[in-house]
């Protein structure tokens, strides 16, 4: 026998002294579930590259939150499907209330009171140019585009949205939505500012999802270089100046030293977002047998929240209340 009088083995002999040990635990109340709205009645459109993911019209998009809350997941990320002939270079369909996604808000907000809305802010499902902001010579035009977020989180308010998440990564919105909803006396509607968006390619699902790619370039004038951290604790320390109630790193999992760096620089509550690209990673791979999808997903979920989210979006939301 060697003389080892330190061994980390010993905690870790059975798995009623794994579970004192642990450090981290997911619960369902830490989870946000995205939604994708289509048009119509009785829709439930299959998503090739996400799978088990869907979007679902009013009425079943309806019953698939009933099931969630009562799994015990009650916080919802609703995006919506619009058609190309509603989309035009100004966004308009963004904010007509009685347009898709706000009658699917107050809907959701009527039959359910006590889920939480964040409702997502940025022009491109409603952009025919596919970009989130307005687009004039090829060139994304930041204070141009506050005027419309501006119409369009007024309008999720109104709604019944309980947070509204930019995502657009336009310069000073998180600010000029704030003076716009208590302009309008919605001082308790939150923002959850989506801070630290990479320009990543792991969004190619949910562009599929809602047929929302940019019809031109790419992102990078607005979104951040993968490379960067210290532009995104600026990004963040600009949000908290500008009134974010919630800070957002996303995606998650390529970025979990930045989701860490938030957390030890900051006092807001941290939001991670494991987006399409790393749902439909692990659902490709299980489905061709290369690794255990469940144990994958668990993995990844506890990583997210061992790097310092407070809070998780994530398409394996219903799935992993089921196992909690
Ligand atoms: C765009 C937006 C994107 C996502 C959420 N909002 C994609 C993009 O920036 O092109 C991606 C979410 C995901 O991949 O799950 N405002």
């Amino acid at each position: 026998m060697q003389n080892l009088p330190i061994r980390p083995r010993r905690n870790r002999q059975n798995a009623t002294i794994r579970s004192l040990i642990e450090e981290t635990t997911l619960h369902k109340k830490d989870f946000i579930f995205p939604l994708f709205i289509a048009e119509g009645t009785n829709q439930k459109q299959i998503i090739p590259s996400m799978t088990n993911i869907f979007r679902f019209s009013i009425d079943l998009l309806l019953e698939e939150i009933n099931d969630c809350m009562r799994l015990g997941i009650k916080a919802f990320a609703p995006f919506p499907n619009i058609s190309e002939n509603l989309k035009n270079s100004t966004a308009t369909e963004s904010y007509n209330p009685n347009g898709l996604f706000l009658e699917a808000i107050s809907q959701i907000k009527k039959n359910f009171p006590d889920c939480v809305l964040f409702t997502d802010v940025a022009l491109d499902p409603y952009n025919s140019d596919g970009h989130d902001g307005i687009v004039h010579n090829g060139q994304i035009l930041n204070d141009e585009t506050l005027e419309v977020l501006g119409k369009m989180a007024l309008a999720q308010a109104r709604a019944g949205a309980d947070f509204v998440a930019p995502s657009d990564m336009m310069d000073g919105r998180v600010g000029y939505l704030r003076t716009v909803l208590d302009q309008n006396n919605f001082q308790n509607v939150g923002i959850l500012a989506y801070s630290v968006k990479y320009a990543s390619a792991f969004y190619g699902p949910f562009r599929d999802a809602l047929a929302s790619a940019p019809k031109f370039g790419d992102k990078k004038t607005y979104q951040m270089n993968p490379a960067n951290t210290r532009e995104a604790l600026r990004e963040a320390q600009l949000d908290i100046n500008e009134g974010a109630d919630i800070i957002m790193v996303k995606p998650a999992l390529p970025y979990l030293d930045v989701i860490k760096s938030l957390k030890d620089n900051f006092s807001l509550p941290i939001a991670a977002y494991n987006v399409s690209g790393e749902y439909a990673m692990i659902k490709a791979a299980d489905e061709k047998g290369w690794l255990d999808g469940e144990k994958a997903m668990y993995e990844s979920l506890i990583s997210i929240k061992r790097a310092g989210a407070d809070m998780i979006l994530s398409y394996f939301a219903k799935e992993i209340a089921g196992h909690l």
